[in-house]
């Protein structure tokens, strides 16, 4: 079976309450239950880990390929903009990633501009509220439906 992991970042725990106009009123666990329901249905299985922490994020990343995880589709929260520790760590565990944001930072303040991460992405998701959350796992397994795996 085809194996996500949906690694979501800091304060993304808060989704909700957290400004519900630019994020919406959904909260996490309901964006994690449509979009494992998503997965069921494009015959995958979808494992959702979030932190607040850089080191936990690193570290569930660097488990990933032992427990046969195929993409990582991945909301970095702040850490988009900040975090050369993050991509190394994408970079090292070389599984294809998909960047997702609830908004499009490329329409929010400057220093949402840049991303560590578009650039070794598969491909970006933004702007679409919590559907790109669904769209990245449909766009996950297809890809892998059509990528042999790499062992
Ligand atoms: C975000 C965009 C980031 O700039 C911001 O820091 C977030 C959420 C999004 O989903 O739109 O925490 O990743």
């Amino acid at each position: 079976m085809t194996r996500l992991l949906l690694l979501n970042g800091p304060n993304l725990n808060l989704l909700g309450t957290r400004e519900p106009d630019l994020y919406g009123a959904d909260t996490l666990e309901t964006i994690e239950r449509r979009a494992a329901a998503c997965a069921r249905e494009a015959g995958c299985e979808l494992a959702c880990f979030q932190s607040n922490a850089e080191h936990a994020l690193i570290e569930r990343i660097h488990q990933a390929p032992a427990e046969g995880i195929q993409c990582l589709l991945f909301n970095p929260g702040a850490f988009t903009h900040t975090s050369v520790a993050l991509r190394d760590a994408v970079l090292a565990v070389r599984l294809p990633l998909i960047e997702i944001h609830l908004s499009n930072p490329h329409a929010r303040e400057p220093f949402r501009h840049r991303s560590y991460f578009s650039d070794i992405a598969l491909g970006v998701i933004a702007g679409f509220g919590t559907l790109g959350y669904e769209m990245a796992v449909r766009a996950a397994a297809q890809h892998l439906a059509r990528a042999p795996r790499a062992e």
